[in-house]
């Protein structure tokens, strides 16, 4: 397998073949996947929801600029970051992390305080932003996966977060939706698949 052939086979799809579901077992794999993103810290700010329910996608659609992706896709994957970071998150992090690698008290204290530290000097109005690009991170796992599996996906912000977050459920949960990915298959329909992908040339990608 070519890792570049897949990422150019991925392209953003428009519109799945909304009679094609992704196996179970597959989309459990992706889940794994975006689990095992890096983050910073290791602090995992986000979560996955994911929707199966037709309605409730046919409700998304509506709040998604009734882009086709949404209601035609096997699932949805609304990336959700916490909305409560604090110390008491970062202290239950810490300790799970000192059971798991068995870390001597005073080693685990240290980082404890260090996280704590490194989490807190961020400026108020950047942490959110700072929580963001983790999920950031975990969609590009997604993406790249994905194309390896021979899922198809579209990458989306063209939906509202707020209304996404009251109709999910996600505000009670502590959570807010910030970017989301449908999977499933590509319909025969979109055009899409066929436009060439525009890329700049290496040479003019890099800089020297
Ligand atoms: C963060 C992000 C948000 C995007 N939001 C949308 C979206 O709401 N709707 C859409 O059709 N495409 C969306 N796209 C897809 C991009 O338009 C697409 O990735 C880009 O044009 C490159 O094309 P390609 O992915 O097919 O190679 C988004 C992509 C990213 C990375």
């Amino acid at each position: 397998m070519d890792i570049l052939e897949k990422l150019k086979w991925r392209y953003a799809v428009k519109e799945f073949d909304a009679d094609k579901k992704v196996p179970e077992e597959t989309v459990k794999r992706l889940l794994e996947a975006v689990n095992l993103s890096a983050t910073s810290m290791g602090l995992q700010q986000f979560r996955i929801m994911v929707i199966e329910d037709q309605e409730m996608k046919n409700r998304l659609f509506e709040l998604s600029g009734t882009q086709k992706q949404i209601n035609t896709a096997s699932h949805i994957l609304v990336f959700a970051c916490l909305n409560n970071l604090d110390d008491e998150y970062i202290e239950k992090y810490t300790d799970k992390m000192a059971i798991e690698r068995s870390l001597p008290e005073n080693v685990a204290a240290d980082l404890k305080l260090r996280f704590k530290n490194m989490v807190g000097s961020i400026p108020k109005d950047q942490k959110a932003i700072w929580e963001e690009k983790q999920a950031y991170l975990g969609l590009g796992n997604l993406l790249t996966v994905a194309a390896i599996e021979g899922v198809d996906t579209c990458p989306m912000e063209g939906f509202s977060r707020e209304k996404y977050d009251e109709i999910l459920g996600l505000k009670d949960k502590q959570l807010r939706a910030v970017v989301i990915c449908p999977i499933g298959y590509r319909s025969e329909n979109d055009r899409f698949q066929h436009y060439k992908k525009v890329r700049l040339p290496l040479e003019d990608f890099m800089v020297n």
